[in-house]
């Protein structure tokens, strides 16, 4: 078993009151805004202004934020330069399950950067090895392979199932496949975008990376037929899509994957970037069918929005396979990063923040479900990921509505046109959670 279900179940058992066990709390509360305020467009501040035109001016145009620049956060809120106050439900896409500048990881941090914060891999470190030894037995996995951003551990996820491909399953050189589910995103190098389903992504962009093949996503039927060709190395799969809207398939999914690529000697990867380390209520989101991937990709609240980590988490037959020289990273398990990830995990388990996810994801859902039909069209989730579907009108979509949120102090981004994800820290207590609901709430009501 896991480490950290070990650990869970003594922390269940242990009968200490679920406010004890979390640690880090803050104080403050956003006032609601009684009287929704209609201006749709910009917070109208010049200090604001200021900072929209010079990201325009000298950055690329690869982003369309929101409207809003934040200049500090803490806990679950975040403050714009003008030092208005607003719930963060994004959480820079569930990295911020800790919260933002979360003392413990904040101070393990500065303790380090003082230290020694790069040797590069040309060298040991005496936290590397420390940092692999706390990973691997909290997930149960022989190994680690650090990396830096979830883009790259789930490359990286991609080479070894090659190398293994060709090294133990015995397919023939070049002629690896590995499978993907459509709607996935992994990030945006050329290799992520050569499986992405989505045009925006992929489009004026080719060549494409070949031995790529993708399936419709919760499709058990498609996916056998795939694992059956010999040369299949592996699937990669979220097990709940993030940036597709979070899309949750149906129960028994993960577990059928898990037969049929064993049936088949194939790898399943599960890329729990977004799902993992809480977010979903429980410590990954394969857990809810108890089942073993045979790697997993972890990144964004591996550090708590600190700095970069990732990793690859599997056993030696696999990680085994890449070979001094053939993989690796400048930065890629760096001390800084290290210490910083070995204190995010341990907030993770010792403020009970995947329990309090799993117990506030109920209550969000519940509240969520209840908001007009003519408005939001459906609702869906697990834990603390969660989504709502907004009808596409001439008065409303899912972009007015987030400036609409913003102005009411809460800060959500869309996915897709339609989709709005809500993704608070797991920090959040029901107090909070109750008074941003109801701004929620108030904004949807607002259009009814
Ligand atoms: C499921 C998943 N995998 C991988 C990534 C890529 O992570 P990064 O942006 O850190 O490269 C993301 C980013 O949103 C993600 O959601």
């Amino acid at each position: 078993m896991a480490l950290y279900k070990c650990i869970n179940a003594m922390l269940r058992n242990s009968k200490i009151p679920f406010s004890q066990v979390r640690t880090f709390r803050n104080t403050f509360s956003v006032t609601s805004n009684a009287s929704l305020q209609k201006n749709d467009y910009g917070t109208g501040g010049s200090l604001s202004k200021a900072v929209f035109e010079k990201e325009q001016k000298y950055g690329a145009h690869n982003y369309n934020p929101l409207p809003v620049a934040l200049s500090r956060g803490e806990g679950i809120y975040v403050w714009d330069v003008e030092g208005k106050k607003y719930f963060d439900y994004l959480s820079a896409y569930s990295s911020l399950n800790q919260g933002h500048c979360h003392p413990k990881i904040l101070q393990t941090l500065v303790d380090q950067a003082s230290t020694l914060t790069l040797t590069s891999r040309a060298f040991y470190s005496d936290v590397l090895g420390e940092y692999e030894q706390f990973i691997t037995e909290l997930f149960g996995y022989d190994k680690v392979l650090p990396m830096n951003t979830g883009v790259e551990a789930c490359e990286t996820a991609c080479k070894l199932a090659r190398r293994w491909a060709y090294d133990v399953k015995g397919i023939q050189p070049n002629q690896a496949r590995i499978v993907f589910a459509g709607g996935n995103f992994w990030g945006r190098s050329l290799a992520a975008i050569s499986s992405s389903t989505d045009s925006e992504s992929y489009h004026g962009f080719g060549p494409y990376m070949p031995g790529f093949h993708v399936i419709p996503y919760d499709d058990t039927a498609l996916l056998e037929k795939e694992l059956q060709n010999p040369n299949t190395a592996a699937f990669m799969v979220e097990p709940i899509q993030g940036e597709a809207g979070v899309v949750v398939p149906h129960e028994g999914y993960l577990k059928k994957i898990r037969e049929l690529c064993t049936k088949h000697n194939v790898l399943w990867i599960a890329d729990e970037v977004q799902t993992g380390l809480g977010r979903t209520g429980k410590m990954l989101a394969c857990d809810y069918e108890d089942v073993k991937p045979d790697l997993i990709t972890l990144g964004k609240a591996l550090s708590g929005g600190m700095y970069p980590v990732s990793a690859v988490l599997g056993n030696d037959e696999v990680i085994l396979t890449i070979k001094p020289g053939q993989h690796g990273s400048t930065y890629g398990g760096n001390p800084l990063g290290c210490k910083v990830a070995i204190t995010a995990l341990k907030v993770l388990i010792e403020e009970n923040l995947i329990e309090n996810a799993a117990k506030l994801g109920e209550k969000t859902r519940s509240v969520l479900s209840k908001l007009p039909s003519n408005v939001v069209t459906e609702v869906r989730g697990k834990g603390l990921l969660n989504a709502i579907v907004i009808k596409n009108t001439e008065a409303f979509n899912a972009w007015k509505v987030c400036l609409r949120l913003r102005d009411n102090g809460l800060l959500a981004k869309p996915t897709h046109n339609d989709i709005i994800r809500f993704a608070p820290p797991l920090i959040i207590t029901e107090q909070e959670l109750d008074e941003s609901l109801s701004i929620i709430t108030d904004v949807i009501n607002s259009y009814n």
